[in-house]
């Protein structure tokens, strides 16, 4: 019963969601794969970040079932949720502006909320606390600007810092909704190569983006959302090659090149 499906650390069961008469996602199954970068693209509206917000605890779930590495988490609350291991950065930035970079990734760090009590007691715990989310600040390359206010970070930067909150409690799985919106050209790139060092630090990306670009970079698996629903599924390749998802997603024929 509490068994995961083989390599899967997320198993979703026909789930809707509904606000009212809106629909926004229609039941929808599919699965999150230990170790994969899965790719969720679709049009405004598709439903997207409804999925992200059901996944994480943020709505409920109308009907259908979510499980995460076997166990039924459809009707939990998002604190704990999030102490299960399942983090998300948000469309739109949500930072502390006024703390300092370093701050926001200490008060991200959930592990905090499991025992206050104890960690009060704990010698030493404010400063391993700050070594660890020194060190996702420096592995988002955010290292030099640890004591300045988040609120006077470039645009790309702020992103990069909540990639780092996301990570501060040591989730296993990581929603990174649209990581590239407002992003240039070079910023995206480097998003690239910090998704990448992400992946080594939890067992599975969802990775929901509008830049094609980026999507064909780093996703492994790809579900196209159109209405709540599934429109396409497969590896990366196999999505690009399909002439509907073409047609739809890049407003091209399969074979224009
Ligand atoms: N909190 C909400 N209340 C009412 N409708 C919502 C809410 N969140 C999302 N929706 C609706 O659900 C549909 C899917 O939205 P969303 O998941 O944000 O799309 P996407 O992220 O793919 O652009 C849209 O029609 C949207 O208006
Ligand atoms: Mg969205």
């Amino acid at each position: 019963m509490n068994a995961a499906a083989p390599g899967a650390i997320v198993e979703v069961k026909a789930l809707t969601k509904r606000f009212g008469g809106l629909v926004a996602i229609d039941n929808l199954s599919l699965e999150i794969r230990t170790g994969e970068i899965l790719g969720i693209v679709g049009p405004n509206g598709a439903g997207k970040t409804a999925l992200i917000n059901v996944l994480t605890g943020f709505y409920r779930a109308t009907t259908g079932t979510i499980r995460f590495t076997g166990r039924d988490i459809t009707r939990l609350p998002r604190h704990r949720i999030s102490r299960l291991g399942i983090a998300r950065t948000f469309q739109n930035i949500r930072l502390f502006r006024r703390m300092s970079v370093l701050e926001n990734v200490m008060v991200a760090d959930k592990r905090h909320a499991i025992a206050p009590i104890k960690a009060l007691f704990r010698r030493g715990h404010a400063q391993a606390d700050v070594a660890r989310a020194m060190a996702l600040l420096d592995l988002m390359g955010l290292a030099d600007r640890a004591d300045h206010p988040a609120g006077g970070l470039a645009y790309g930067d702020a992103r990069r810092l909540e990639i780092a909150r996301a990570l501060a409690g040591g989730p296993r799985l990581l929603f990174l909704d649209e990581p590239a919106a407002g992003m240039n050209e070079e910023e995206t790139e480097e998003l690239v190569a910090d998704v990448r060092k992400c992946r080594a630090m939890v067992e599975a990306i969802v990775l929901v983006e509008y830049d094609m670009a980026l999507i064909r970079d780093l996703s492994d698996r790809l579900i196209a959302m159109d209405f709540g629903r599934k429109m396409a599924e497969g590896t990366t390749e196999q999505v690009f090659a399909d002439p509907i998802f073409m047609r739809a997603y890049l407003g091209l024929e399969p074979d224009d090149g």
